[in-house]
């Protein structure tokens, strides 16, 4: 019903209405887009989803980022269209994009959101990962795309250009 694609400079403004539409007005000054200012998504796992007429239902990016001296991927943001939510398309965004980036050789990626929905793609808290303020440290969550990536790992999320 869904066709994944990688996200083109094309699809670059329509991810951004369907953002605009599934958030909250003035996402843009949440702490976590203070690690993607002026620094590209990653090449090839940002993914766009589209209805059989072309239309976009879903979306989801990623970014680089550090935690300590080790990198990481930053999930997000993910939206799925409020007339498509529930029916599976933003765990499909979420599996398929971290499928690729397991692939790509990431080893850990980490979020900031609402960990009964992320708990079943395997998310858990990240006790000692700093987002920067003001960020709920309930809401800093990991998970592990090679066994034990995230051991021992711990520090400021920080920027990579
Ligand atoms: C969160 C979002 C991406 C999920 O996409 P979706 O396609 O509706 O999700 P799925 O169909 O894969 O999963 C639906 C399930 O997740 C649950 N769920 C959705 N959002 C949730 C949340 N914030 N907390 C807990 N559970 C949530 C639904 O209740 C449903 O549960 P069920 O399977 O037990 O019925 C989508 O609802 C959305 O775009 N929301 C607005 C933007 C947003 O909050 N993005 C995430 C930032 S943290």
């Amino acid at each position: 019903m869904f066709t994944l694609a990688v996200e083109t400079g094309e699809d670059w403004w329509e991810v951004e209405a369907i953002y605009d539409l599934c958030f909250a007005p003035g996402r843009e000054a949440l702490s976590s887009y203070r690690l993607r200012d002026g620094i590209d998504p990653v090449t090839g796992l940002s993914l766009v989803a589209r209805d059989r007429d072309g239309i976009l239902a879903g979306a989801i990016r990623f970014w680089p980022v550090k935690v300590g001296q080790v990198q990481a991927l930053l999930l997000g943001p993910v939206a799925v269209h409020p007339t498509h939510q529930g029916e599976g398309l933003g765990g499909l965004l979420i599996e398929d994009s971290l499928e690729r980036a397991a692939t790509l050789g990431w080893k850990r990626v980490m979020l900031v959101g609402d960990a009964p929905y992320y708990a079943r793609f395997g998310f858990e808290k990240l006790h000692d990962v700093v987002m920067p303020p003001p960020t709920n440290p309930e809401r800093v969550l990991g998970r592990a795309l090679v066994e034990r990536a995230w051991e021992g790992v711990a520090g400021d999320v920080g920027s990579i250009s």
